[in-house]
């Protein structure tokens, strides 16, 4: 038996979608974007902290300090970043993601359980190894572990994802010969291919961050002692780009090259050649621009165009599923029942907005002028009135939520 379009439809939310379900679908891209580069910055830096790590040569071992800080603050963010994508998925597409969430129902419970404990190896490597540059390397199995650890979340999500667009094998799947498995134990599909890409593609994105580091270092009062150290990270950081480019675009083909037949008329032709074209641009561009990567508008340019880049890639991979979910097994998402609530949608945009723009702001701003000044830093007026102005929204959303809460339950 396989699942019809009428089942899939009627399988949404009888309390349809609190606002339009475009702007759950363009949020799902845009969040899954942020979602992917952090975690590919993450990947990327675990991977040369561990290559610095075995490292006897000065200028890996110094890469190797700065990549564990980024590791990670990357994983935190990561962290953060894939609830968004997660709230989006799971409003418009509903009927797929819980259900491939229920077969692998043991996976996703297990998934919080590898996590922290990939989170905490690091913490574990950081704590041992704060000297990273000039002392020996503690424990190396911690950072390799907790990479792989990492790994298997991500490949979690990959499953879920992939499981999602075969309903015609959920039955297959749920009960093998007509017997039923309500375990939850299997992982049922993935596509090596498609999350190599994803993967592979941390080896750009983690050049193009180099790119911006070497920018960023080399604005700090000790730049000139540094500048052997700082020439050395923009090769490396450009070899980076053009191989780990190249080995995407390798990948990506091959994805959706072997798509299983069923699936190969919904590959977004034209969308998929703009994104492949985009990651191509990205991993020479660098080689092309040599010094002039110095340059402020282009030593962080790098990276903002390659999360375009990413982001691109991500438009294409929404179409595909599309086509798939809407074209293939005619689920169609915008027809989603809308139960319009201006309140809620008004206040995600102003939480989103206010009180997520002022407190990033002020946290970047310390963090940004932190690590260009020397000794202990003093922040300036203007950012102390930031970070000030950043609790009081917070309190006062905190003091909103509740009386909403209250008021709401008075009636
Ligand atoms: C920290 C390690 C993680 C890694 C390496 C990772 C990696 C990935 C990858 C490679 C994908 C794309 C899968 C595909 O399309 O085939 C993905 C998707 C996704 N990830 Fe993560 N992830 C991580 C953590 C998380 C966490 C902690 C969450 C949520 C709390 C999360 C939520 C998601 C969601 C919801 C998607 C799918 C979004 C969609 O299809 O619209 N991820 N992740």
């Amino acid at each position: 038996m396989t699942v019809d379009a009428l089942t899939l439809n009627a399988l949404k939310d009888v309390a349809g979608v609190p606002s339009h379900p475009l702007i759950f679908l363009i949020l799902g891209v845009v969040t899954f974007t942020l979602h992917m580069v952090s975690v590919q910055v993450m990947l990327g830096a675990a991977g040369l902290t561990i290559w610095g790590a075995f490292s006897r040569d000065r200028h890996w071992r110094r890469l190797a300090q700065s990549m564990l800080l980024t590791a990670k603050i990357a994983v935190s963010i990561a962290i953060v970043l894939g609830v968004a994508p997660l709230l989006f998925v799971q409003v418009i597409y509903d009927p797929f993601w819980y259900v491939s969430n229920v077969l692998s129902a043991w996976w996703v419970i297990g998934f919080i359980v590898i996590l922290i404990f990939g989170y905490l190896l690091i913490y574990v490597f950081y704590g041992l190894n704060h000297h990273l540059a000039t002392e020996k390397t503690r424990c190396p199995g911690s950072m390799i572990l907790s990479l792989l650890l990492l790994l298997v979340v991500g490949f979690i999500m990959h499953v879920l994802v992939q499981q999602m667009l075969s309903p015609d094998l959920w039955m297959s799947w749920y009960a093998p010969a007509g017997a039923i498995d309500a375990s939850g134990t299997g992982l049922h599909d993935y596509d090596l291919f498609r999350f190599a890409f994803f993967v592979s593609l941390s080896t750009l994105v983690i050049g193009a961050w180099l790119i911006a580091y070497r920018r960023y270092v080399g604005q700090r009062a000790d730049a000139r002692e540094l500048a052997g150290y700082l020439d050395w990270v923009r090769t490396l950081a450009v070899r980076l780009s053009l191989i780990g480019g190249l080995v995407s675009l390798l990948l990506g083909l091959a994805w959706l090259m072997t798509l299983p037949e069923r699936h190969a008329a919904a590959i977004p032709v034209v969308l998929s050649l703009i994104a492949m074209t985009a990651i191509l641009i990205m991993a020479i561009a660098p080689s092309l621009l040599g010094k002039r990567l110095e340059s402020a508008a282009l030593g962080y340019g790098v990276m903002g165009l390659t999360t375009l880049a990413i982001l691109l890639t991500a438009v294409a991979r929404e179409a595909l599923r599309w086509n798939i979910l809407q074209g293939i097994f005619g689920y169609a998402p915008l027809d989603y029942r809308i139960n319009m609530d201006w309140y809620s949608t008004g206040l995600f945009f102003a939480t989103f907005l206010i009180v997520g723009g002022l407190t990033l702001g002020y946290y970047l701003g310390v963090a940004w002028k932190s690590g260009q000044s020397a000794g202990v830093y003093t922040p300036s007026p203007a950012l102390d009135r930031l970070g000030t102005l950043s609790i009081s929204v917070l309190v006062l959303w905190i003091i909103h939520f509740f009386a909403v809460g209250f008021w709401i339950w008075m009636q």
